[in-house]
């Protein structure tokens, strides 16, 4: 049995790495991506997903999502962490396919409703969409199997500030909103995505594994190197979209809590995750990770890439 996904990105090169690993994982069917701006604009990420789909043969629909958050001004996109385009230093692609003619919204309604119960939501980027697709439906709370989020931090700690983590803070009101609804959702924030680390040496190994898609990545990740050394003094890379995949496929090697979530929209702690230990808020609780055995998920991820180009080959057949 494979479990049915939807990604909803803004790849982004930890985005492009958390997809290709999905692709090369025969436990998961992935039935779309839909796209949303914070790494890059919404177009850029469009074009990615596309592009990314191609170069592993995987039949998918590619559906764009919102261009601005929905209530406050967009941030730049974040290409001191990702690049121009996306992906490091890498030129945009050229790719043969169109997105669907349905926004992103709509798909993931109309997918979730035609599978219920059946499909999990792996958002990696700004909550917009998923905020967006609660007002067009609120029926999705309840066909949609779960949410899992790569988002926040339970420890109080950012990435962007102090006490926000990106993709919550490039828009706290869809956030907010969709830690408020009733379905069933897993936060994977940075406590426990930036203890899984990769190094130059692992992407050089998936690149003799898998010279087209580990190839891909390594070119990619290269800029993302920088970045992590400029901001912590070692070439090592955090592993944040990966980590939520890897809470669908194998929960296992995480530890859990389970507690309701606020979102701070304004004042200096803007896109905070407010944890509710208390439960005082009327919330559905979040599954929240905060342990992970960290050896294990750079095993799966380097793993599951070296086979990338076999899986894209096959798919290809
Ligand atoms: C998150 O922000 C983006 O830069 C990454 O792709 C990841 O989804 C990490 O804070
Ligand atoms: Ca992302």
């Amino acid at each position: 049995m494979t479990q049915k996904i939807i990604i909803d990105t803004d790849p982004g090169i930890d985005d492009a790495m958390a997809i290709h690993m999905a692709f090369a994982d025969p436990r998961l069917d992935i039935v779309g991506m839909t796209t949303i701006f914070g790494n890059v604009r919404t177009d850029q990420a469009t074009r990615n997903a596309l592009h990314l789909a191609e170069m592993a043969h995987y039949d998918l629909t590619v559906a764009a999502g919102a261009t601005v958050p929905m209530v406050r001004n967009p941030e730049p996109p974040a290409d001191f962490v990702h690049g121009p385009e996306g992906f490091g230093a890498l030129p945009a692609a050229t790719i043969s396919k169109a997105a669907d003619s349905r926004g992103a919204a709509q798909f993931l309604c109309e997918a979730c409703a035609a599978a219920p119960g059946e499909i999990i939501i792996a958002a990696v980027g700004p909550l917009t969409n998923l905020a967006a697709a609660l007002d067009q439906d609120p029926q999705i709370a309840h066909t949609v199997k779960e949410v899992v989020i790569m988002g926040g931090s339970a420890a109080r700690h950012g990435n962007v500030s102090d006490c926000a983590e990106a993709n919550i803070w490039n828009d706290p009101d869809a956030a907010d909103a969709v830690f408020a609804a009733p379905w069933k959702v897993t936060m994977v924030g940075l406590d426990v995505t930036e203890k899984t680390q990769c190094t130059p040496d692992d992407f050089a190994v998936l690149a003799q594994a898998s010279p087209v898609i580990g190839g891909f990545l390594q070119k990619a990740a290269d800029f993302y190197f920088d970045f992590h050394e400029n901001k912590t003094g070692q070439r090592i890379c955090f592993m944040h979209d990966p980590s939520a995949i890897l809470a669908i496929t194998d929960p296992q090697i995480f530890g859990f809590e389970n507690a309701a979530i606020t979102v701070t929209c304004g004042g200096e702690e803007l896109g905070r995750t407010v944890i509710h230990a208390d439960d005082d808020t009327g919330r559905p609780a979040v599954r929240i990770a905060m342990t992970v055995d960290s050896a294990a998920a750079r095993d799966r991820f380097l793993s599951l890439i070296a086979s990338a180009d076999e899986q894209a080959g096959q798919r290809a057949r």
